[in-house]
Parts: structure tokens; sequence; C-alpha cells
């Protein structure tokens, strides 16, 4: 039987002493991000759930679009979420931080251990609203500068980012090849109709992986790419 600490030995954060950002979603095998509900919910099963709760143990802060949020009624990290011997003397639950411009912020992630993620450009009264209730870091004017983003995090020592998606953010992250590592679960369905991919930009953007490793999980393949830079 895998532990979790056996599942985590196989995903280190490089020392790089600038953040890290890792990716983690869950894939049909044609590519669909969102089972029948317009989540991802069942598309993984037990196996997804494994290494999405190791995967967490392991960050300082989870990074997430609020459409995510918003779509799969996401709350600050719970605790039992997470390993507790994964943490190696870090924060006890990783930060959770919400990237919106419409701060269109659900009542559910207006609590401690969130943090919220948008540019100058956002309703300026919903920020002074928010900003009463959780901690708002603003950077850039029109768009999210993430050159500042990432800076602020190292300075807090948030250097292992996990990113949970979804498509338009880590599209975002995609064309500001920003992503250094995709964590992906395959599931084991075809799923055709109106589903999202993992990566959603406006133009055409490629960017070279290589295969860090494959992990058979049951039905299910646990796959890590690094960038190819
Ligand atoms: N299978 C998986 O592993 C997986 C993982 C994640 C998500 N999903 C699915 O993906 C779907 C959501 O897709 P999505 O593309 O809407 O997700 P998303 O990227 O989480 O959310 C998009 C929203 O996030 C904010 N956002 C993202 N990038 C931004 C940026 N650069 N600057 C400012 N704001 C930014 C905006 O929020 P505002 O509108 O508030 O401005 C934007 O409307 C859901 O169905 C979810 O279940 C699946």
């Amino acid at each position: 039987m895998t532990t979790p600490r056996d599942l985590a030995d196989l995903y280190p954060y490089p020392q790089t002493g600038r953040p890290w950002i890792r990716t983690n979603f869950v894939s049909s095998v044609d590519g669909a991000v969102q089972d029948r509900r317009g989540v991802s919910g069942d598309l993984g099963g037990e196996a997804d759930l494994r290494i999405f709760r190791v995967l967490r143990s392991l960050c300082d802060v989870v990074l997430v679009g609020a459409g995510t949020t918003r779509a799969e009624g996401y709350g600050p990290i719970p605790r039992e979420s997470i390993h507790p011997e994964l943490r190696d003397g870090r924060a006890e639950v990783p930060l959770l931080a919400v990237v919106s411009r419409s701060l269109d912020i659900p009542e559910s992630l207006r609590r401690p251990g969130v943090l919220v993620v948008t540019c100058a450009d956002s309703p300026d009264s919903e920020r002074e609203r928010l900003a009463q209730q959780v901690e708002v870091l603003v950077a850039g004017g029109a768009q999210i500068d993430w050159p500042a983003v990432l800076d602020s995090f190292a300075a807090r020592g948030l250097t292992r980012v996990l990113c949970e998606g979804g498509p338009r953010l880590h599209g975002t992250l995609l064309d500001h090849d920003l992503i250094d590592e995709a964590c992906v679960t395959v599931s084991p369905h075809l799923i055709g109709g109106p589903t999202k991919r993992m990566t959603e930009t406006s133009t055409f953007t490629e960017r070279a992986m290589r295969l860090s490793h494959v992990v058979e999980d049951g039905n299910v393949l646990l796959t890590r790419w690094l960038r190819d830079r």
C-alpha cells in the first residue's frame, strides 16, 4: 500500500530560491476537465483524491482562479485535507490565494486563511469591503502583474506554489511561461460535449514539457511533467 509519504517523495519542490509553480489537474483521457455536472468531482476517484491531498500537503500556497472556487464551492483549506506529517515545520495548512478581477468572491472564502489576488482595475468599493474581511493583494493596474505577485509570495516565504486551476488562470500562467511543473491525473474516461480543457488562452501557446514520472494507481495514471526550459 502506498503511503502519503511514498507519494510525496515523488514530488519534491526544487530549491530554486524563487516561487516554483506546480499545477494540478485531473483530466479525462481525451482532455476534459469537467464531469457532467461541470466540476472535476467524479473524474479521478480515490486515486485523484489521494494525490490532491498530498500535493496540498506539500505546498505553502494554493493558487486558484475565482471561477473554480465558485464552481467547486471552495473554502479555506480544511485541516482534514492535509497530512500533518508532510508539513515539515510549515504552517498547519497552506494559504489559499484566490485570483479575481470582478471580486465576486463567495462568502465561504471571506475567512481567515484566504488571500485575494487582484489588480487595481478591480471594483474599488468591493475591494475596500473585501479588505475588511480578508487580505487583498493588489498587483498591477489593468492586468495582474504576475512577477509582482510572485515577489510578494517570495517575500512571505511562500515559495511552494500549487495552482489548482482552473483553465483560465492556467492559461494566463502559461502565457507568462510561469508553469514549472504540471501534475495531471489521467482519469479513465472519454468525455464528449462542451467541456473545458486544462488550459484556456486567447491565442495558440505551446511550451515544451518533459516527463518526470508516471505512476499507475489502479485504473488511473498520475503523471508529472516538468517545464523543459
Ligand atoms: N479537472 C480539474 O482538475 C479542474 C481544476 C480546476 C478547475 N476545473 C473546472 O474548471 C471550471 C472553471 O474554469 P475557469 O476557466 O472559469 O476557471 P478559473 O481560471 O478558475 O476562473 C476564471 C476566473 O478566475 C479569475 N481569473 C483567472 N485568471 C485571472 C487573471 N489572470 N486575472 C484576473 N482574474 C483571473 C477571474 O475571476 P473573476 O470572474 O472573479 O474576475 C476569471 O473569471 C470549473 O468547471 C472547474 O470545475 C477543473
